[in-house]
């Protein structure tokens, strides 16, 4: 059943239902095209159908290795930058106790990252606590070439290697990359190290049903069957039927780019909940890197509210009209935390008195949402009935369907990345690689 709800309702004053629907034959063909295989990019659709297609012996494997890093680790370190942790890290920070790092219940691993920056003291921090913990790790890198994740893991694993001695090491290591290409690759046999591979045709910000996000979910303690059959079961609705009455990806893909022509070229994802603000760092990526290219793209942006409301709410009130919000709004919280009765009632709150907290949020949620579209910026609403693995897999693959529509709306290839080498050839040639002598010449007199 699908439970995730799309409504459009406030966007209405800004474009007209039947601009919206006029995207409808176009959505119709690009529908066909991904399921197909004939489009841009085709060469990068494997995510399509993984969840009807993900082999039950992997879930197995994976499970069974997940089991075995939580018997022996306190803390699993997640290594990889871009589509190789967000959409881990997504589905984790969703999931967990909002204080993990300090519940001391013994039950799950911490998981922690790496390899997401370059930052010395992020790193030198990292083995502080590592110095302290029982430690297994993951490096999850599809190219098995990409300097942060390299530089995090070649320290991780010396200090590994001395803390356990290099062939207990090896059981703490689980790499995760390409089939046969890249340093990784190499490395990881040479080693004998557990390798999982990333699809050829899956490329990173779309990865997070395969080993790339599947292990460190399960090492977190989640149930990644869950996540697959809420994903599969927005597939077969996406196999069913791409008529924007019966399917919110292809309204959210019409209405988003509807309000694209109209001027409103950023989109902000709003939450209401902070183990969400990863699921937004996941959205950003995919919409940003997969949208903005030739000249073209909404600029995907995100915000925390109530947080962020007493900072980016002004700006968002007032300022340039040229934004739109998607609200991603869960209707029920886990947890039962009511405003207690107070006697002397110096704070002037019984009249919440017994209230949930949830009950406060959501009315904080409908009065900005209303201040904000009587400020000009429209309001998506996309509704969940609460965060748990199937509702995650079911916006995970909505997103990612929704996505990929998009840019096809906006005619770009939304499968490949070509600007996110611009910095990697200027961060070689400038650090004198070899291979960038040239390059080398040429920076050094922009530099000096
Ligand atoms: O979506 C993408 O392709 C990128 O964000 C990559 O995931 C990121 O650059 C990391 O690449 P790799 O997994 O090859 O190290």
């Amino acid at each position: 059943m699908i439970n995730l709800n799309l409504n459009i309702d406030k966007v209405l004053d800004f474009v007209s239902f039947n601009e919206i629907e006029s995207f409808q034959p176009e959505i119709d063909k690009h529908f066909k095209t991904l399921f197909n295989k004939t489009g841009k990019g085709k060469n990068f659709l494997g995510w399509i159908n993984l969840p009807s297609e993900i082999d039950k012996n992997l879930i197995k494997d994976i499970e069974s290795d997940a089991k075995k890093m939580r018997e022996i680790a306190d803390v699993f370190v997640v290594i990889g930058i871009g589509g190789s942790y967000l959409g881990a890290r997504a589905v984790i920070e969703a999931l967990s106790h909002n204080f993990n790092n300090l519940l001391e219940t013994g039950k799950n691993p911490l998981i922690l990252f790496a390899g997401q920056n370059i930052g010395e003291d992020y790193l030198a921090d990292l083995l502080d606590i590592l110095d302290k913990k029982d430690y297994a790790i993951t490096v999850i890198s599809k190219s098995g070439t990409t300097t942060e994740p390299a530089i995090a893991f070649r320290i991780i694993k010396n200090h590994l290697e001395n803390k356990y001695g290099k062939q207990e090491a090896k059981n703490r290591i689980i790499a995760i990359t390409d089939k046969e290409k890249g340093a990784l690759k190499e490395l990881s046999e040479k080693e004998g190290y557990k390798t999982y591979i990333v699809p050829d045709d899956v490329g990173g910000r779309y990865s997070v049903l395969t080993p790339v996000g599947l292990l460190p979910i399960a090492v977190a303690g989640f149930d990644i069957k869950k996540l697959i059959t809420g994903a599969f079961e927005m597939l077969q609705l996406n196999e069913a039927t791409s008529s924007m009455g019966k399917n919110p990806v292809a309204l959210y893909a019409a209405t988003r780019n509807a309000l694209y022509n109209k001027g409103k070229t950023t989109e902000i994802m709003v939450n209401y909940q902070p183990t969400l603000f990863y699921l937004t760092e996941w959205w950003k990526q995919l919409y940003g890197e997969s949208e903005g290219k030739e000249n073209k793209g909404i600029f995907p942006a995100g915000v925390s509210f109530t947080t962020d409301l007493h900072s980016m709410g002004q700006y968002i009130q007032e300022g340039l009209r040229n934004i739109f919000e998607t609200v991603l709004s869960v209707k029920n919280s886990k947890r039962d935390l009511r405003i207690p009765e107070d006697k002397k009632n110096l704070d002037k709150l019984n009249y919440l008195a017994g209230e949930k907290i949830n009950y406060v949020n959501k009315m904080a949620e409908t009065g900005t949402m209303l201040a904000h579209v009587d400020g000009d910026v429209p309001n998506i609403r996309i509704t969940i009935p609460k965060i748990d693995e199937e509702n995650l897999g079911q916006l995970i693959y909505f997103f990612e369907m929704a996505c990929a529509v998009s840019g096809y709306i906006l005619g770009v290839n939304p499968f490949n990345q070509p600007g996110v080498e611009a910095y990697k050839k200027n961060m070689f040639a400038l650090l004198g690689k070899p291979g960038f002598e040239k390059e080398t010449n040429e920076i050094l007199k922009k530099v000096n």
